[in-house]
């Protein structure tokens, strides 16, 4: 079957109608609307003249397998940070994406970050959070102390993987302010990124001038570029932080990596850890906003540390992987609200292909449908679009389907050739910051004013 004209087909929709959000109210428009695309257009949609918008989890999964002959498509460009120089986000050459991975996979592992790899980062910046919320946040009859989540989730994301990357923290949540206005920047500069990804072919001339002078540079005092200019001295002078064994930018320096590497690398981390925020703020709201899920994990935290089967100040990352409603709310929360909306297409190799019953010509950009996906019925139950932990457990009776689950869920980090390589990092912060920060919320809520 070939597809249909764009123009006149049924599985046309304008790309910009999911990526270009009304200035009053923006994110969430574009996941509702690529949610309402799939559930009335079916797995394969036309969003533009050489765009398809699939919510088939196994071509997701086959395009971006080892073996296949699919390439990272058009959109990538989009996340070019330095001009002239390809990071592992935007590098579209198999040859050259396959050699940054591999060399950037053992910093990556944590392995090589001391015997706990990065759970001493994490361990440090989750105390950090905890004595920021009691020292500051909790309010008292009278006496309100507004809490502002977003703000704070990702000023602990930026610690973590400062700590991880360096073995020293920006230091965010000591100093509780947005340092260098990352954070104010970062957020004012998602919708510019989100129309660029919209239409890729103008990224081009972002990197022209007088456009590329809006670009983030290791020069800067603020944003991005800031950060970026944390690598400078680390490679050029032999180390910033040369007190601290460990750093995954060490590692990875010490196995080669050049200054624009190693800014690279710093640039995709930062990115993970906005990721990796967004799901955690999610997940939370989801669980302060529903009593019966809030209260079955509050009984199972109250058990096991009465029972003393977890580690205290924080939980070790093996003994939250064995609470199971712990593990089942947080794979919930990354289901219901994956955290990566970007359209992340692949392009379609020599000869096109078969999807979904359409041949579809050869270079034809595939996206991934991320928040459709994990709405699927078929998949997660006629109740996909309620926040609902217990369907990972009441499955445990039938377990082809929740291997099925699985295995689409682990789609929200991508697969094979191009899978996230932060995963195991962004799933133990999520691990203990629920515990955690989970535990002091239940004790305090009434006291605690979250915005
Ligand atoms: C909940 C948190 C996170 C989610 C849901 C997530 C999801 C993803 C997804 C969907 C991709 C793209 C896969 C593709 O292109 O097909 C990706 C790529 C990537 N992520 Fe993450 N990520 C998270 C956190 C992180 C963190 C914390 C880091 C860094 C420490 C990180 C580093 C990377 C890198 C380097 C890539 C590029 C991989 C490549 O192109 O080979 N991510 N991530």
């Amino acid at each position: 079957m070939a597809l249909p004209s764009h123009r006149t087909g049924s599985l046309h929709r304008p790309l910009l109608q999911f990526l270009l959000p009304p200035p009053s109210h923006p994110r969430p428009r574009t996941r509702k609307n690529m949610i309402a695309t799939a559930a009335k257009y079916g797995p394969l949609v036309r969003i533009g003249p050489n765009d398809l918008l699939c919510t088939d989890p196994e071509t997701l999964r086959r395009m971006s397998s080892v073996r296949s002959a699919y390439t990272k498509g058009v959109f990538y460009e989009t996340g070019r940070i330095i001009p002239g120089y390809n990071n592992i986000v935007c590098e579209r050459d198999e040859e050259k994406h396959k050699a940054l991975r591999t060399k950037m996979a053992g910093a990556y592992n944590g392995r090589e970050n001391g015997s706990t790899g990065f759970e001493e980062s994490i361990d440090r910046q989750m105390l950090n959070l905890v004595a920021l919320i009691e020292s500051k946040y909790v309010s008292s009859p009278g006496n309100l102390r507004p809490f502002d989540l977003c703000a704070k989730t990702h000023f602990f994301s930026l610690d973590v993987i400062s700590d991880a990357s360096f073995g020293k923290a920006f230091g965010f949540l000591v100093e509780d302010r947005d340092l260098h206005q990352f954070v104010e920047i970062n957020d004012s500069a998602l919708p510019a990124m989100n129309f660029l990804q919209a239409v890729p072919s103008l990224t081009n001339i972002v990197y022209r001038w007088p456009f590329n002078l809006a670009l983030p540079r290791d020069v800067d005092g603020v944003g991005f570029g800031r950060l970026m200019g944390y690598v400078v001295p680390l490679v050029r002078l032999g180390g910033l932080f040369a007190d601290s064994p460990v750093g995954w930018q060490r590692v990875a320096w010490r196995s080669g990596f050049d200054l624009m590497q190693s800014q690279g690398g710093i640039c995709s981390s930062v990115a993970g850890s906005i990721t990796t925020a967004a799901a955690i703020r999610h997940t939370l709201l989801a669980l302060i906003s529903t009593p019966s899920v809030y209260a079955t994990l509050q009984k199972e935290i109250d058990e096991s540390v009465s029972s003393g089967r977890v580690s205290r100040p924080v939980i070790r990352d093996v003994e939250a992987q064995a609470l199971p409603y712990l593990q089942a709310m947080i794979r919930e929360g990354y289901r219901t609200w994956p955290s990566v909306v970007g359209l992340g297409s692949k392009q379609v190799p020599k000869g096109g292909d078969s999807i979904c019953g359409f041949h579809v010509p050869e270079g034809t950009q595939v996206s991934h449908n991320y928040s459709g996906v994990m709405r699927l019925k078929e998949v997660f139950g006629e109740d996909a679009d309620v926040f609902r932990p217990e369907r990972w457990l009441e499955e445990e009776a039938d377990a082809e389907r929740l291997k099925l689950m699985n295995s689409v869920l682990e789609l929200a980090f991508g697969n094979g050739k191009y899978q996230c390589l932060g995963k195991r990092i962004a799933l133990m912060e999520l691990n203990k910051i629920f515990f955690e920060v989970g535990v002091r919320l239940m004790c305090q809520l009434k006291n605690l004013y979250l915005c």
